[in-house]
């Protein structure tokens, strides 16, 4: 219907306890296959843009791609920056049309990040803007930053509740085992659904009601895509993602909005890897990407259906 902020969504969506699925864009088939994906579900979805997709597609193809998209599918669409390094890069995107902006000062002090998520907050807000923050460390690889294992941090729930207290943030994103890649776990996937719980039992004593947290490194690495990948020359070993059973089962608690961009960097490599390895002759991009688009679409039903929750959540 149009492009609109996470607020309604995340009402919703803690209420039917489902949550709404956040895949990071780049072009326009990524964008065409999300939309669409999610409009065949009537489905709800956001759209997450990186610093590195911001620096290699230009907000301007961005946002004029995303309200084409908005007018072919009439669903409802937020426009999110993610994992966003600085005020800066919030003022930019709230000045090309973003309807939601996350400030990710999670590797600065804990009273730096209040100060600087507290400004991105309330320039955000003061342009109808919402604001997603993040406390506690993920491990793994976002925007050519690197967190160890060792270096991960989970959140810690006291100051969870301050930090939302504080900042005045719209939804918190949390550590509780997730990471970003392909490479999530060693051995067993696990993820500290006690520290959510806490975390959320917190918030909810001290008045925040349903208040919406949000994962990132969500992504399942389907075995099938990384199979195809594999089988068409690709090299992508011992990757474990997380468990599509966990993810619903943080949807039906306080998680509203789940991220996902290792899983269709994969769909889109398996795509074009299986066309190439069966038609050796082909060099028409609408050929490899178009397979590609179709495959991302597929992928965004699925989650949409069996994992998140949110087919008709449009209603
Ligand atoms: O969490 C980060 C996303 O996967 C974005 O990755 O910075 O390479 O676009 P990117
Ligand atoms: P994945 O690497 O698990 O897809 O996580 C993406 C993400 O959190 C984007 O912010
Ligand atoms: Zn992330």
């Amino acid at each position: 219907m149009a492009l609109v902020t996470t607020k309604n969504m995340f009402d919703k969506a803690f209420l039917g306890k489902y949550a709404i699925g956040a895949f990071n864009i780049n072009n326009m088939e990524i964008i065409q296959a999300v939309t669409r994906g999610a409009a065949a579900k009537n489905s709800a979805v956001i759209l997450q843009v990186s610093r590195s997709a911001l620096k290699y597609a230009g907000p301007k193809y961005l946002i004029a791609m995303v309200e084409a998209a908005v007018e072919e599918t009439g669903i409802d669409l937020a426009l999110h920056l993610d994992h966003g390094p600085d005020i800066e890069t919030a003022k930019l995107c709230v000045e090309n049309g973003f309807t939601s902006v996350m400030f990710d000062g999670s590797h600065f002090d804990y009273e730096e990040n209040v100060a600087k998520t507290k400004e991105v907050v309330d320039y955000a807000h003061s342009k109808g803007v919402v604001v997603e923050a993040e406390l506690g460390k993920l491990a793994g690889v976002e925007d050519e930053v690197s967190v160890s294992a060792a270096n991960a941090t989970y959140t810690d729930p006291d100051q969870a509740l301050d930090f939302v207290s504080r900042t005045g943030v719209d939804s918190l994103a949390i550590a509780i085992g997730t990471s970003h890649g392909a490479y999530k776990f060693k051995g067993e996937a696990k993820l500290d659904f006690d520290r959510l719980e806490k975390i959320t039992g917190k918030l909810e004593a001290a008045g925040f009601k349903n208040y919406p947290i949000v994962l990132h490194g969500a992504s399942s690495v389907d075995a099938e895509a990384v199979a195809i990948c594999n089988q068409y020359g690709g090299k992508i070993d011992g990757a474990s993602g997380i468990p599509a059973e966990m993810l619903r089962k943080a949807s039906a608690l306080a998680v509203c909005k789940i991220n996902m961009d290792t899983d269709i960097r994969l769909a889109m490599t398996a795509a074009i890897r299986k066309h190439f390895g069966e038609k050796p002759s082909s060099f028409d991009p609408r050929g490899y990407l178009g397979d590609a688009r179709d495959f991302i679409q597929k992928l965004v039903e699925a989650k949409i259906t069996d994992v998140l929750g949110s087919q008709d959540s449009m209603k």
